[in-house]
């Protein structure tokens, strides 16, 4: 059975075969970038005659998924289009705090010449931790064990032998703590794992210890981490995501000051790559759905 979808609203930049894709089924698409507040109202608008949402992306938690299938609306994403990616920004991001490199640059640019103060670590024979062993998380450790790190994890789904596959042993959150050098997690963010990583975590674990989180903001609580930097507890941190994007509330722009904290603007998805590979699998989905009536998987 053809579903009835007529009219395609892009509400932020997608690859242009996207279009060229949909425009290809003979539906009319329309590309409007729209601030919150007017997607808000522009939904509201067309919520009778709204059929599906697609989110050229893995997370959906800035989508109401309940309330969408309550009114009938189908909800698609693209898990695993962009994992290479947010696993190689992770990896970048952990290398970048090994040895202070924007910090190192920003230095020479200004004009100094720091060799003595940005002394680094090597990541080799140091223990990473993942939080969450999904498809990002298992990425980052094939990739980080090849640079001689000690990978240990924790998924509360994934069972031990199969995290063992991918080279990491598997540990209780209580037996992390103590051991890690570098904690990065890949978790979503749900009632959960909000602040999964705290102040009272951060006291458990090494004082050198490194926060990457290139999942979700919020995941790692902003102010239980600027907290613990200040206090010399925790040896610096690497974030791609925040609670606020962009970021503008005093306590955050503090921690994005913090000299021990690197940061990327949510950079995770943003390669040429993926930005592909997301557009096409959800025009694939889309496509399918039209033509058969039938959600991907269904
Ligand atoms: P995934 O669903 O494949 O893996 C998530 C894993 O987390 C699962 O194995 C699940 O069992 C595990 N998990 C759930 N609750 C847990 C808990 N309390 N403790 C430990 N593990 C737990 O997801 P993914 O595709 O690997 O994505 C991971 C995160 O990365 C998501 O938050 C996603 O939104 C985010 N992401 C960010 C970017 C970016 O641009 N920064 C890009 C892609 C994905
Ligand atoms: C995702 O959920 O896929 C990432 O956060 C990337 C993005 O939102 O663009």
């Amino acid at each position: 059975m053809s579903q009835a979808i007529k009219r395609v609203l892009i509400t932020d930049p997608i690859d242009k075969q996207f279009v060229e894709s949909l425009r290809g089924h003979g539906l009319e698409v329309n590309e409007k970038k729209l601030s919150k507040e007017q997607l808000l109202v522009d939904c509201r608008l067309r919520l009778p005659v709204l059929k599906l949402i697609g989110r050229a992306g893995t997370g959906v938690d800035n989508i109401d998924v309940p309330a969408a299938t309550k009114q009938g609306v189908l909800v698609m994403n693209t898990p695993g289009a962009n994992t290479i990616s947010a696993a190689e920004h992770t990896c970048a991001l952990i290398l970048a705090l090994s040895r202070q490199i924007p910090q190192a640059q920003a230095s020479l640019k200004a004009g100094r010449w720091d060799r003595k103060l940005f002394m680094g670590n090597e990541v080799q024979g140091k223990t990473l931790a993942i939080l969450g062993l999904g498809r990002i998380g298992r990425e980052v450790a094939t990739r980080m064990k090849s640079f001689g790190m000690t990978v240990v994890g924790y998924d509360p789904v994934i069972p031990a032998n199969v995290i063992a596959e991918f080279g990491v042993k598997s540990l209780s959150l209580a037996e992390i703590w103590p051991v890690a050098d570098y904690i990065t997690v890949h978790v979503p963010l749900l009632p959960e794992t909000e602040n999964l990583i705290n102040l009272e975590v951060l006291k458990k674990c090494k004082k050198s210890v490194n926060i990457v989180n290139v999942a979700r903001g919020g995941i790692v609580s902003e102010p239980d981490l600027l907290a613990a930097l200040k206090e010399g507890l925790t040896g610096g941190a690497a974030l791609d995501v925040f609670t606020e994007e962009p970021p503008v509330s005093a306590g955050l722009l503090e921690l994005l000051q913090h000299p021990k904290v690197i940061c990327t603007p949510h950079l995770g998805a943003s390669t040429v790559e993926a930005q592909e590979r997301v557009a096409a699998d959800l025009a694939e989905q889309i496509g399918q759905f039209i033509t058969t009536g039938k959600a991907a998987g269904f």
